[in-house]
């Protein structure tokens, strides 16, 4: 069962039109949201970041949170979901091709859920990644549909046989192709602070109050591959990924070549708390 536009239906009477935004300019924002145990996880902090992305490229929601957040719940139980994700994506609507906003179009909601388990041999056994040039506009802050510069990147990196990669601006790390990064060096959490240049992700979030309550010393502040390539440990966050340790950048092992210690507090204090 999939919702669109006002109803839900099922796949196959899901129809698309060509003139839809999302088409033509990637004029549309979304959000991937996790179910655990058939609830969704940091609801509230997705609803948030929707609506703050929203305003900011202009698009107006469909309905209001309440009404979306209800949509969200009856997905989930009209597909009997117990472990997945949620993907929600709102286009500005559809109208002729034409660039200024169309007067006339309404925006339109397509939701629906996918039944995944949780990647526990990666976040186990770690993944390995390649750095490379972040060439993305300087509005990475908002979730849009403007995915071609994260596709290119996650491709390049599974053309080199590894899992993800380290996007840089100049040497300063920014983030992953879909998840956020974090490296351990000495004892401390640093991480590119929560700016234009990175998605203020979720997981990045609960990560960082986790290891406040671990009384792990978290530093904002960006860093440079150099430094990523020196450090203890290194992982990544994200809705899909949880926390994923990154055994080797570039080839190079990042610390003694295994999840280190502060990862695995992390893993096992999120593990209890939300999975
Ligand atoms: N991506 N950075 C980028 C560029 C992302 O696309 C994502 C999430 C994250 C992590 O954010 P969060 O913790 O809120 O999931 C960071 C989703 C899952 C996707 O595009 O599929």
């Amino acid at each position: 069962m999939y919702f669109y536009k006002n109803d839900f239906v099922n796949k196959k009477d899901v129809i698309l039109s060509p003139d839809d935004r999302g088409y033509y300019f990637g004029d549309g924002i979304y959000e991937v949201f996790r179910v655990y145990n058939g609830k969704i996880y940091e609801q509230e902090a997705h609803m948030q970041r929707l609506q703050r992305t929203a305003s900011e490229v202009r698009i107006e929601l469909p309905f209001t949170i309440d009404k979306m957040g209800h949509i969200l719940t009856q997905l989930i139980e009209k597909n009997g979901l117990n472990e997945g994700t949620v993907y929600m994506q709102i286009t500005r609507g559809e109208a002729p091709r034409a660039h200024p906003f169309p007067a006339q179009a309404e925006s339109i909601l397509l939701a629906y859920c996918t039944e995944v388990r949780r990647p526990i041999a990666t976040i186990h056994n770690g993944i390995n990644a390649i750095t490379l040039d972040d060439i993305r506009w300087l509005r990475c802050d908002l979730k849009t549909l403007n995915l071609l510069p994260n596709v290119m990147a996650k491709q390049a990196a599974l053309d080199h046989g590894v899992q993800e990669v380290v996007l840089h601006r100049s040497g300063t790390v920014t983030e992953c192709s879909a998840s956020n990064l974090m490296m351990i060096k000495d004892g401390v959490l640093y991480t590119h602070p929560a700016n234009h240049l990175i998605l203020h992700g979720i997981t990045r979030a609960v990560v960082l109050r986790l290891a406040h309550s671990q009384n792990i010393t978290v530093k904002e502040e960006p860093f440079t591959t150099e430094q990523l390539l020196q450090a203890d440990e290194a992982f990544i966050t994200g809705t899909t990924v949880e926390i994923t340790p990154i055994l080797q950048i570039d080839g190079k092992a990042i610390g003694t070549g295994a999840p280190g210690p502060i990862t695995l507090t992390l893993q096992n204090e999120f593990e209890r708390t939300f999975a």
